[in-house]
């Protein structure tokens, strides 16, 4: 198995060999849970979850891989309020002494850049779990997980990647990893306050990557593989009338799905808060439920990979 030391920043992932075998790693996790016989690898470690900021789905699946791997658990769901940063203690220090108690730290920060400092201060691996507005490359891992597991292969689609591209870090991590593939066509689709920061459209055009800015999907749903929608980031305005101006700019709905190819696939790194309608939950192109449940596999074999010798 490949080892890695931390996981900050998705532009560490330099070839799809190495994705592929994360994959069909978590291929084999995913076999083993159901068949009730996953390899207690994680016996005798503690992974200690740090989150300065809101989880569901990451904490969740993190600290279930561990305890099933027959780890332990130890955490803060709200660090600003319930350690010692409500007394000013630095994330540095903070991370120097959870790293004295741990064997890997898996940390949510709400300032980008925040996971190397903390991969700096650390003895012990650090995965990020989203810095800010920077990324959240285990999201991006498990997202091209779940594009291979449901259409096959990544080479040559198209993918729309829409909402609040500006502040959504999970897409920042994707467009790291989709450009590593063959002739992948990127729509970057959002209202115009919220477009790609100039740091990844000039990665993309460094890696020969087709894409296109768009402000509205309805030219290109009967074209499109994947449609990554995104939540617009309310914790990321400073002025919450922006916000409201932009809320509810995308929703896909049932009418916007019947224009989509029959094999394509909606994908949303969850929560949602609106941008897809109830009703498109029941289509075999929904699949953003089936996306959140392949975290857990994809972190089992990220807390493997940089914890076994
Ligand atoms: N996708 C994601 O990061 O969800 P949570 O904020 O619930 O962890």
């Amino acid at each position: 198995m490949s080892r890695l030391e931390h996981v900050i920043s998705t532009k560490q992932f330099m070839d799809t060999k190495l994705l592929d075998e994360i994959f069909d790693l978590a291929d084999r996790m995913e076999r083993d849970t159901k068949e009730g016989r996953l390899p207690q690898t994680m016996k005798g470690k503690v992974m200690a979850s740090v989150f300065y900021e809101p989880s569901t789905r990451t904490r969740f699946s993190f600290e279930t891989a561990m305890q099933r791997l027959g780890g332990g658990v130890v955490m803060t769901e709200a660090a600003p309020m319930f350690s010692s940063a409500a007394k000013g203690e630095t994330l540095s220090d903070a991370i120097k002494i959870i790293s004295g108690y741990s064997d890997v730290i898996v940390l949510r920060h709400p300032e980008k850049g925040s996971a190397k400092v903390a991969s700096e201060a650390s003895d012990v691996p650090v995965l990020n779990a989203g810095d800010g507005t920077g990324e959240h490359p285990t999201q991006a891992l498990l997202d091209m997980y779940t594009i291979r597991k449901e259409l096959g292969r990544v080479d040559g689609l198209k993918v729309a990647l829409v909402g609040d591209l500006r502040n959504g870090r999970t897409v920042h991590s994707l467009i790291n990893l989709l450009a590593l593939y063959k002739d992948v066509k990127v729509f970057l689709v959002s209202p115009a306050q919220l477009r790609l920061p100039d740091e990844y459209r000039q990665y993309m055009g460094e890696r020969g990557m087709k894409s296109e800015e768009l402000d509205d999907v309805s030219s290109i749903l009967g074209q499109i593989d994947v449609m990554y929608v995104t939540r617009i980031q309310k914790e990321r305005f400073a002025d919450p009338a922006e916000y409201e101006k932009l809320k509810g700019s995308y929703v896909v709905d049932n009418a916007m799905l019947s224009k989509m190819k029959e094999h394509s696939i909606i994908m949303h790194p969850l929560p949602r808060v609106g941008e897809i309608a109830i009703e498109v939950d029941g289509d075999r192109r929904a699949a953003y439920f089936r996306q959140a449940k392949n975290g857990m596999y994809i972190r089992m074999v990220l807390l493997q990979m940089v914890l076994e010798k």
